[in-house]
């Protein structure tokens, strides 16, 4: 297929996170498209350390979503004291979790990572794996956009990472990154802005 250049421009500078959805569900079939894009990000000696748990609607979704609500209340209630306004944000966000269309957690596997006997090119390595991981994320989020749904890359499961694993029955070898919701958005995402190139541009 050839696509004309403009029209790519404007298809990548047009997605953006959306966060409320209608509650239309999304296909299995379209599921298995996008994460088949997903799959075809680059990654480091081609490892594919990208890992992807379909969240399914019901009993699950909701044990995920209080497990992830523990854990945001627990830190939280350290930071500060637990409001009423606290209180309703965690609420809102696990109904959002319950209720989204479809919600796919991203891991990453560190079992295929090359191992050195010394910790800085460990280190690189680690970075590299994440890295990888990352763009397989941003190729879901550009699937997401090119079937005309809405989807937001969430970092909450980086900071519950037990929490995930254990209401997922994950094995430990899976490290949780994020999670995005996707559905149809319920109205068009807002344009947040970006930085000038001249501000994150270095000439040498
Ligand atoms: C690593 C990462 C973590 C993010 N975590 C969250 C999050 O936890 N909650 C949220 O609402 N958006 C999250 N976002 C979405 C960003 O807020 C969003 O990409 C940014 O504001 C720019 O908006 P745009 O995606 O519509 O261009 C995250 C994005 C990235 C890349």
């Amino acid at each position: 297929m050839k696509l004309e250049s403009e029209d790519l421009y404007e298809f990548l500078l047009s997605r953006r996170s959306i966060r409320e959805f209608r509650d239309t569900p999304v296909s299995e079939a379209v599921l298995r498209r996008m994460l088949h894009a997903a799959c075809y990000a680059p990654s480091a000696h081609n490892r594919q350390p990208w890992r992807f748990v379909i969240v399914e609607w019901g009993e699950t979704r909701a044990e995920f979503a209080r497990a992830m609500s523990a854990r945001y209340r627990s830190d939280l209630s350290r930071d500060d004291n637990l409001t009423q306004q606290l209180e309703e944000r965690i609420r809102a966000r696990e109904t959002r979790l319950i209720e989204a269309p479809a919600l796919i957690v991203l891991c990453m596997t560190t079992k295929d990572m090359n191992t050195y006997p010394d910790d800085k090119r460990t280190q690189a390595e680690r970075s590299m794996t994440i890295q990888s991981v990352a763009l397989a994320g941003m190729q879901l989020l550009l699937a997401v956009h090119a079937e005309g749904l809405g989807a937001c890359w969430m970092g909450a499961p980086l900071f519950a990472q037990q929490e995930v694993r254990d209401s997922l029955q994950l094995e430990p070898a899976w490290e949780p990154q994020a999670m995005f919701l996707i559905g149809e958005p319920l109205a068009p995402g807002e344009d947040r802005g970006r930085r000038s190139l001249e501000e994150v541009v270095l000439w040498r």
